[in-house]
């Protein structure tokens, strides 16, 4: 019997391995490379209200240790979202985590009463990593945008569990942590994308067509296991707020240390892109890590860290 079975918010999971927002389509394209069955869920990439084209290319660049990308959001908008993409989720065989962004209170709060009313949505997660068109400030990088923001959605969701989705790219993350626990956040994914910048230094101009954008992969991966551990011992353990941890899990000794920094799934994106096919390996060696550790279940390794 495996001993990877997980509960996220209530919800049954196979295992605690989700395919992350943004890097795995709408809802079960990845189904083309596994079966979804062998994954805990899936996130759909950020859905906002009105229909995004994103930036222009380049919107995504290798680089050494990740990849870099400012894709600005593109999706087919709430509305198509439910009508064409969604319904399909249902055969899905693992599942689906509906990811909400937007840039102001109003625009989150649509999408959120819309996705309350779908039972193919158990669980949503907030991208707070998008600046709030009113005043320029990104909800997820000041505590009180995040508590205005969360004081306003969390209402439209009484039928939905809710992650929040914190951005690494601030100086408290503990802070931020308590702000969306304080406004009734389920439970916790971290990290986003750490801001960067890659230039091109014939051409003398920025990579990515934005400028910045967001480092994912490797070279984030002990970011997000500092992230999870302070999180987690600052405030998660105590309020039995479970943490789902990614940012460059690669291999299963990257979900592993996540896991034992206190989350209690971990996900994978930029992985997906290198290997489609990385979470069956992933989940094969935290089951026989688990094993190794004396365990009969992961969750008794959530937080388990010696220090
Ligand atoms: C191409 C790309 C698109 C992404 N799009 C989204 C998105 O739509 N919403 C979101 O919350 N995060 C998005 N992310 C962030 C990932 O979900 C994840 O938090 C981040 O990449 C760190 O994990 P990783 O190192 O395993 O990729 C995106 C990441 C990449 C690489």
């Amino acid at each position: 019997m495996s001993t990877l079975p997980t509960t996220l918010c209530g919800v049954r999971l196979t295992n605690p391995l989700i395919a992350a927002a943004g890097t795995c389509g709408y809802t079960g394209e990845l189904g083309d490379a596994l079966p979804l069955a062998k994954l805990g869920a899936v996130t759909s990439k950020s859905i906002t209200l009105e229909p995004r084209d994103g930036n222009a290319p380049w919107r995504m660049v290798d680089i050494p240790g990740g990849m870099l990308n400012a894709i600005g959001l593109a999706n087919v908008g709430v509305d198509r979202f439910l009508a064409e993409k969604l319904p399909s989720a249902a055969g899905m065989g693992c599942p689906l985590i509906g990811s909400i962004a937007g840039h102001s209170v109003d625009d989150y709060l649509s999408v959120a009463a819309k996705f309350d009313r779908e039972p193919s949505i158990p669980i949503v997660e907030l991208n707070v990593s998008c600046p709030n068109t009113a005043d320029g400030l990104q909800f997820g990088e000041h505590p009180q945008a995040l508590r205005q923001l969360l004081a306003a959605v969390r209402p439209a969701l009484p039928s939905t569990k809710m992650l929040v989705k914190l951005s690494p790219n601030v100086g408290d993350i503990v802070a931020m942590a308590k702000a969306a626990i304080d406004g009734g956040a389920d439970g916790l994914t971290l990290i986003n994308t750490v801001s960067a910048m890659a230039i091109d230094v014939e051409r003398r101009e920025p990579r990515l067509s934005r400028g910045t954008g967001g480092l994912s992969g490797t070279a984030i991966h002990a970011i997000a296991v500092r992230m999870v551990h302070q999180v987690y011992r600052g405030v998660a353990r105590d309020a039995r707020i479970p943490l789902v941890g990614l940012g460059g899990v690669m291999q299963w000794q990257d979900a592993a240390e996540l896991v034992l920094a206190g989350a209690t799934c971990v996900g994978l994106g930029t992985a997906l892109f290198v290997d489609p096919r990385t979470p069956l390996r992933v989940a094969k060696g935290l089951d026989a890590w688990v094993r190794r550790q004396g365990a009969t279940s992961i969750g008794e390794l959530v937080g388990a860290l010696r220090t």
